[in-house]
């Protein structure tokens, strides 16, 4: 296990800088598993219970933010109960335990951002936050214009009514069209149920983007961190 110098320990936990961390051990404001600590050099570990004025502190993790290319056939858990891949079992080399940010269906593919940083997730996932994705879809047959109209200005779908949407046609083939469709909602199979409302099943489904987020050319099954200005734009989006 790690050693680390008392005041890099205190400074790691986010409560001072070394120097006030050294203040606050030489003022008897510091105890390791109990007992006060006011001598410089002694070394801890994360298994020791350090106390800075009667509050016990931990290491703060570090927040990682991943930006992963989901394929067909991954479920959108950390486990499955019928023990399907899992997009977890895709991300070789990250060594923190990341959390999906919302679900993508077992086929859909595309972007799914993972993080372990909870607020971050909370923040992204809130009915309110209403951020714009972006999906590719193809879908059977081609949508008239007021199938269109319809699907931009709200569908009723179960018990509930679809916000505001778009639907550009990409390009067509005899039987087929691949389109985008951009919500700002996040229901269960939102995209597949709206496209099928107005009579054109989803073919293939795909997430292109979120907010300003794009997949870019990312392989399929392979993942990236997001940098500090994507991660800032999804904040405050
Ligand atoms: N809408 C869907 O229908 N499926 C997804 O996976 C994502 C959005």
């Amino acid at each position: 296990m790690e050693m680390t110098r008392l005041q890099k320990y205190i400074a790691d936990c986010g409560v001072a800088s070394r120097r006030k961390a050294e203040e606050l051990i030489q003022q008897g404001s510091v105890k390791v598993n109990g007992i006060v600590v006011s001598e410089m050099g002694i070394k801890v570990s994360s298994s020791d219970r350090v106390e800075v004025n009667g509050s016990v502190i931990k290491p703060e993790s570090k927040k990682v933010y991943i930006l992963l290319n989901k394929p067909s056939g991954y479920v959108t858990t950390v486990k499955d109960q019928f023990r399907r891949p899992t997009v977890i079992d895709l991300l070789k080399g990250v060594d923190e335990r990341v959390f999906p940010v919302g679900r993508l269906d077992y086929e859909t593919t595309g972007l799914l951002v993972l993080t372990n940083d909870g607020d971050f997730t909370h923040k992204m996932t809130h009915p309110r936050h209403e951020i714009e994705k972006t999906y590719q879809a193809t879908i059977a047959g081609t949508p008239t214009k007021d199938e269109i109209h319809s699907f931009e200005s709200g569908l009723e779908i179960e018990d509930y009514v679809t916000s505001p949407a778009k639907l550009k046609i990409i390009s067509t083939k005899e039987r087929t069209c691949v389109i985008e469709v951009t919500i700002h909602e996040g229901r269960n199979r939102q995209v597949r149920k709206m496209c099928e409302a107005i009579g054109h099943p989803v073919l293939a489904l795909k997430r292109i983007s979120l907010g300003k987020v794009t997949l870019g050319n990312l392989p399929e099954g392979s993942w990236r961190e997001l940098t500090r200005d994507e991660v800032n734009s999804l904040r405050n989006s």
